[in-house]
């Protein structure tokens, strides 16, 4: 799928970066450089019939000749990472998205702690390197099964290496144990700020431990929402501008219902974590079981993801 928008782009090397994940390096097809992106960001990747997924860029922010992303091989997903561990070749050209970026780093604050879980490294790594390149304070708690299954571990060496952080590796089959997610937190000073990608559970631990710290300072990326999706259905969804009106029948999400009547709505995870699909509500409840819209986006009532949330009321018009 190719939009106004997106960069045509070749497989230019595919390397095993440690068990179960692969690290794909993407350049323009004209040879021309692809666009500068922040700490954090990610890119959309138009897959051959596997639809649209969401990959964080893992190299150091800047303007660059390549792209890098690490692709963990999910068994149980949706086709995505099987398609680039078991089909893609050096080559193949596929269509992106331009950077985007819903996870920021604060790199004026003083210290930075970053809490990854295997594959939650990916978002993180840029943020890493951005701070190691600024020359300032961070550490990195690292929970892998073993030593083979930690990605990126020479990259983040490097990062440890400039001497402004530190890496704690916990390697649970080799006897170390779960980073101790509230004594990480409980230590850290009012003005750093925190970070935490990876498993479910890691994420609830984090929010849980931070609870009382200013949410400003608090930052955490899901790979699927906490909270299981409103598929109960019951209720009118209305498009404003041409008045359609749809029923949501129980078992299906408003994004299916949407994309089963033809409109033309994007999405990527499906999962309600990377707010592609994000619709704006004019009017009605929705009932909200993402993990993007922050408390007070949920708060203000005027905001809806629709692969995973539903409505409280009976109605919903939204701004389609
Ligand atoms: S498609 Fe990712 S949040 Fe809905």
């Amino acid at each position: 799928m190719q939009t106004a928008s997106s960069l045509s782009v070749l497989i230019r090397q595919l390397r095993l970066e440690s068990a179960g994940v692969l690290s794909v390096e993407l350049e323009r097809d004209d040879g021309a450089a692809l666009p500068a992106y922040e700490a954090g960001a990610h890119v959309d990747v138009h897959l051959p019939g596997a639809g649209t997924r969401s990959y964080s860029l893992v190299g150091a922010p800047g303007a660059f000749a390549t792209y890098h992303l690490g692709i963990k091989c999910e068994a149980d997903g949706r086709g995505g990472s099987r398609w680039f561990h078991e089909s893609a070749r050096v080559g193949d050209r596929l269509e992106i998205s331009p950077p985007k970026n819903d996870f920021r780093l604060a790199e004026e604050a003083p210290h930075s702690v970053f809490i990854a879980g295997g594959i939650g490294i990916t978002p993180l790594l840029s943020m890493i390197g951005r701070l190691a390149s600024l020359g300032r304070s961070w550490e990195l708690h690292f929970a892998a099964r073993d030593r083979r299954s930690m990605p990126f571990e020479a990259h983040l060496e490097q990062h440890a290496a400039t001497g402004s952080g530190r890496v704690v590796k916990h390697f649970s089959a080799e006897g170390q144990g779960r980073p101790d997610i509230q004594a990480i937190v409980g230590s850290a000073a009012a003005d750093a700020h925190l970070y935490c990608c990876g498993p479910t559970g890691m994420i609830d631990a984090f929010v849980e431990a931070a609870r009382h710290r200013s949410p400003d300072t608090v930052h955490y990326e899901r790979f699927a929402s906490a909270e299981a999706p409103a598929t109960e259905g019951g209720f009118t969804l209305q498009l404003a501008r041409d008045g359609r009106c749809f029923d949501v029948p129980p078992g299906k999400s408003i994004l299916d219902v949407l994309l089963e009547a033809g409109v033309d709505v994007p999405y990527s995870c499906m999962q309600g974590v990377c707010g592609s699909c994000r619709l704006s509500v004019i009017e009605g409840q929705p009932d909200h079981r993402d993990g993007y819209l922050s408390d007070n986006e949920r708060a203000a009532n005027d905001a809806l993801i629709p692969c995973c949330s539903g409505s409280l009321s009976p109605r919903l018009v939204v701004d389609l």
